[in-house]
């Protein structure tokens, strides 16, 4: 799930996150920069992001491999014209 405020994206994850099988990281990806949040086992699967021009927001699991997180709102959309 990703929610969205003035300046930040916050996104929530479904995943498990036990010490077997966990998201390892959340990235923000823009034109101009990957914003990087580390996550550990036993941990939450979630993180913020500036809004910076982010374009696409992926997950990364230690089993599965990356995959990207769509928005689920309708409201929500990224694209390179967000905010700068
Ligand atoms: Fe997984």
């Amino acid at each position: 799930m990703v929610s969205r405020s003035e300046d930040e994206y916050y996104v929530t994850v479904d995943h498990p996150m036990n010490k077997d099988h966990y998201i390892s990281f959340l990235a923000a990806i823009s034109d101009r920069e990957i914003q990087l949040v580390k996550l550990y086992p036993e941990g939450g699967a979630e993180a913020g992001f500036k809004r910076n021009r982010v374009q696409k927001i992926c997950a990364c699991c230690n089993k599965h491999g990356l995959f990207q997180i769509r928005p689920t709102r309708q409201s929500i959309s990224f694209g390179p014209d967000d905010k700068q």
